[in-house]
């Protein structure tokens, strides 16, 4: 990883997740989440002000050492026990039917395969536990599609990887997920491109 990805990207990434409207999102989708809970693509730390449930413990998945740096004084601080571990969300190193939840905040969009992430986190969760995400997806206005699949490899190149075009919710569900709770196309009160970023949020569970 370089100087970009390892110090600029995770000092930018912090300004954009908390600006207000992100903050509003990610407050509404860890309002309801509780017990023993994995964070994937957990960044800076960022979500940890948004838990309010009944957290008995979070595990804390990141595989940017700049994120990480970045998250340490956040953990210090928390009022539940955190746990940082190093990885990929393709590959979790936890065993089956651990986790009573698992948390996904604006992190499908920049891994390599969501599909993989979305079964693992399924492997991980507990029988009647739940995957929670909030995501910005592909549009289903057709313009605005176009749109989104034109700017693309721009928004890769400067995002590290992430894409603007992924639909998370018809993920799980071809995964074999119950989703209790699936909107799409919430259009958050950005400045600039809202459009280009319509969110998605989604509350699906492992039933047995
Ligand atoms: C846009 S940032 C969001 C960070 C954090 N969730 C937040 O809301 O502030 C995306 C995060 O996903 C992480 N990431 C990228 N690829 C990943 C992967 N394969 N598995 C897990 N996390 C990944 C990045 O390092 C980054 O921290």
């Amino acid at each position: 990883m370089g100087f970009y990805e390892e110090r600029i990207f995770p000092w930018m990434c912090d300004k954009m997740m908390d600006a207000p409207p992100m903050a509003r999102l990610t407050r509404a989708a860890l309002a309801d989440v509780a017990g023993d809970v994995l964070e994937i693509g957990f960044g800076s730390g960022r979500s940890l002000a948004f838990y309010t449930g009944d957290i008995t413990r979070l595990t804390a998945l990141e595989p940017s050492e700049g994120m990480t740096a970045r998250a340490r004084a956040r953990i210090a601080e928390a009022p539940f026990p955190v746990e940082l571990v190093p990885g990929a969300g393709e590959r979790l190193p936890f065993d089956d039917e651990r986790f009573d939840a698992v948390v996904l905040v604006f992190t499908l969009c920049s891994v390599s395969d969501p599909a993989q992430v979305i079964k693992e986190a399924k492997r991980v969760l507990k029988t009647d536990g739940r995957l929670h995400f909030v995501e910005h997806v592909a549009s289903r206005h057709p313009r605005h599609r176009r749109w989104q699949e034109r700017l693309n490899p721009l928004q890769r190149a400067f995002a590290c990887g992430c894409n603007l075009n992924r639909d998370p919710l018809a993920i799980a569900q071809d995964a074999g997920l119950h989703v209790e709770l699936g909107t799409h196309d919430i259009q958050p009160d950005f400045p600039m491109f809202p459009t280009l970023f319509p969110v998605s949020r989604c509350v699906a569970v492992k039933r047995a």
